[in-house]
């Protein structure tokens, strides 16, 4: 590796700012002690804020995969029926969580790189007169392939059939407007390695009114670590009800403030700007991009196809060695065959440039015929130009 700062463009674990990362050096802090009582109720009221919900958002000491497991288990029934709205790799999962649970599982599946429509929801809704399909799970924005559901289109649908909605926003939230409330979503999941700028482990499952009535009336097993009811119940008194990572809570603690003082509409426009800001880019030095229509866009994470005769391993491999840059590979089937630019979290414009000035020089060294700066200049030109804020 050369000798600069190892830095991470990856959609999670994003850069970590100075002021989280410090805290996980603080001494030891007793979790039910009155100090720490003080932090879980800023926490708590906070994490409220960033889900735009007047609802309860559990704190879990998991990852986030953990709390959408908590959702499904909570709401559902072995034998009930979870509409899967699959548009890639995590998407996915949730069906493969979802069977796991003995859950049914009807799946409507897109190509990867394109998006869940609302029109084919509501076909498959309105076909479901007996109201079998008690929730339906999708994923805001899904980070395997960097494409963007409309989160509002997919959720009024959802209501109008009366099933409850179940939204994975774990590298939407922050990035992309999100509004529990206003929207009407049900269960909302994110996790701490994402637009929350720190490090892994903590998960956060916005609980609306209709899901906690299912869960309290209709669920006969809910999950016993994950139940609603108990870890609701410590949160009213601002604890948890188990041990938590105190030290990630302290962190939540800074960067919830960061992110409140930056403002969420702000935060939204910058990783709105970013995300216009690379693919400006990466199109000016010739790359196609796996979403191709900019609305499909996710702000988090943008997936970009190699040039021909270039693999996209070896691209990731001379931003890493030469640059210490890291980006993400392709999942699953797309494993290899594109490469991820992560523009989530605690990073700017200068990130971006950096990354497209360090890929036009690692694709100049791997031989395709590039004119270097060009990358820089299209970012540049979308930055004094503000174009983000148009779309
Ligand atoms: C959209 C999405 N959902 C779920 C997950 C799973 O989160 P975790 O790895 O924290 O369990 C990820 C992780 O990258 C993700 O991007």
């Amino acid at each position: 590796m050369t000798n600069t700062y190892p830095f991470l463009m990856i959609p999670g674990p994003t850069p970590l700012p100075d002021a989280v990362r410090e805290v996980m050096s603080r001494p030891a802090v007793g979790h039910r002690s009155p100090e720490f009582k003080q932090i879980m109720k800023r926490v708590f009221p906070n994490l409220q804020r960033i889900f735009q919900t007047k609802h309860p958002v559990i704190l879990y000491t998991a990852s986030a995969t953990g709390a959408i497991e908590a959702a499904l288990s909570n709401t559902l029934n072995a034998g009930e029926t979870l509409l899967v709205l699959s548009c890639g790799v995590f998407s996915s999962r949730w069906a493969d969580m979802a069977k796991s649970l003995g859950i049914n599982v009807q799946e409507l599946k897109v190509e990867q790189g394109q998006v869940n429509t609302v029109e084919v929801l509501e076909t498959a809704l309105n076909a479901d007169t007996e109201k079998t399909i008690k929730a339906v799970i999708f994923v805001h924005s899904e980070t395997s392939t960097g494409a963007l559901n409309d989160v509002q289109g997919l959720t009024n649908a959802i209501r109008r059939h009366g099933a409850l909605s179940i939204v994975d926003t774990v590298t939407g939230l922050t990035a992309s407007p999100f509004k529990m409330d206003e929207w009407g979503i049900d269960l909302a999941i994110s996790g701490s390695q994402k637009g929350f700028m720190m490090q892994p482990g903590l998960s956060f499952l916005a609980v609306g009114e209709r899901a906690l009535a299912r869960h309290q009336n209709e669920v006969k097993y809910p999950a016993f670590y994950f139940n609603f009811t108990r870890n609701l119940k410590a949160q009213a008194e601002d604890t948890t009800a188990y041990t938590p990572a105190t030290h990630l809570i302290m962190a939540l603690d800074v960067s919830l403030q960061m992110m409140l003082d930056e403002g969420i509409d702000a935060m939204n426009a910058r990783h709105l700007l970013l995300r216009n800001m690379v693919r400006a880019g990466v199109r000016a030095l010739g790359l196609n991009t796996l979403v191709e229509d900019d609305v499909n866009a996710s702000p988090a994470v943008t997936a970009v196809l190699p040039p021909t005769g270039i693999e996209a391993p070896a691209i990731r491999k001379v931003l890493k060695d030469r640059f210490g840059i890291t980006v993400a590979d392709g999942q699953a089937s797309l494993k290899g065959k594109i490469f991820r630019i992560g523009h989530l979290g605690f990073v700017g414009e200068r990130d971006v440039y950096m990354v497209l000035a360090c890929l036009e020089q690692a694709l100049l060294e791997l031989g395709y015929s590039v004119e270097l700066g060009a990358g820089v200049k299209a970012a540049q030109a979308v930055a004094v130009s503000k174009t983000a804020l148009t779309v």
